[in-house]
């Protein structure tokens, strides 16, 4: 248990069509070969997750990328349903749930907010590693080994180029983690994965 190869995208987004940033970076994991993307608002519109199938994703799969916009600090409702629901107990945690022991978490995130609003002197007090402090403990506990995010701040005065140069930072991303190219100890000392790709991404 505990295998899998490839990168499984769980996308979060409850009002997709009037999505300007999400639209743009949801193409990325589509032009890569080895992701799987999966839209957890059009397959459970009711919320009705289907915790079986939900857990075969994830056995078949090395990383999991929890992609979304950020409201109230944290990540839309059906990824907390999602984690209440999936991540069961002798499945995921607790002395017989290995399930997800040696998978990558990490989260691919849109905020209004600027970067530097995210700090104990900004406006939002926090930043983004401590607000996402939650996921990281689920992770955790569940040993998944756990990045700091892919973050696009800023989204409200973002332009159209920005936002595409955010879309093939995420690809690149993605195409480095399916590879095992990500320096992991030296993303870790970033505040976000798209700090600097050129660090973290290693040459084949
Ligand atoms: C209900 C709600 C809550 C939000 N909460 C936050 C927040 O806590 N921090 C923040 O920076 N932006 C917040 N925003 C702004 C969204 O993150 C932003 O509109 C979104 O990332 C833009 O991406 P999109 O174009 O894909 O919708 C919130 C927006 C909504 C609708």
């Amino acid at each position: 248990m505990g295998s899998g190869t490839g990168v499984l995208v769980l996308f979060a987004h409850p009002a997709f069509q009037r999505s300007r940033v999400n639209r743009v970076l949801s193409e990325a994991p589509k032009r890569v070969e080895g992701v799987t993307f999966h839209d957890l608002y059009e397959a459970y519109p009711d919320f009705d997750i289907d915790v079986a199938t939900e857990q075969e994703l994830l056995l078949a799969h090395g990383s999991v990328v929890l992609q979304h916009p950020f409201f109230w600090y944290s990540t839309p409702a059906i990824l907390k349903e999602w984690q209440d629901l999936v991540l069961e107990h002798g499945w995921a945690y607790g002395s017989h749930g290995t399930a997800l022991r040696g998978k990558t978490l990490f989260n691919v995130i849109t905020t209004g907010g600027r970067e530097d609003a995210y700090k104990p002197e900004g406006h939002n007090r926090f930043t983004m590693r401590e607000l996402l402090a939650p996921i990281e403990q689920t992770a955790r506990l569940c040993g998944m080994r756990f990045l700091p995010p892919f973050v696009a701040h800023g989204t409200h005065g973002m332009t159209p180029e920005e936002i595409e140069a955010h879309g093939r930072d995420y690809e690149r991303l993605l195409e480095a983690i399916r590879d095992g190219l990500v320096d992991v100890e030296l993303a870790q000392t970033y505040p976000r994965l798209n700090a600097d790709l050129d660090q973290i991404v290693r040459r084949p």
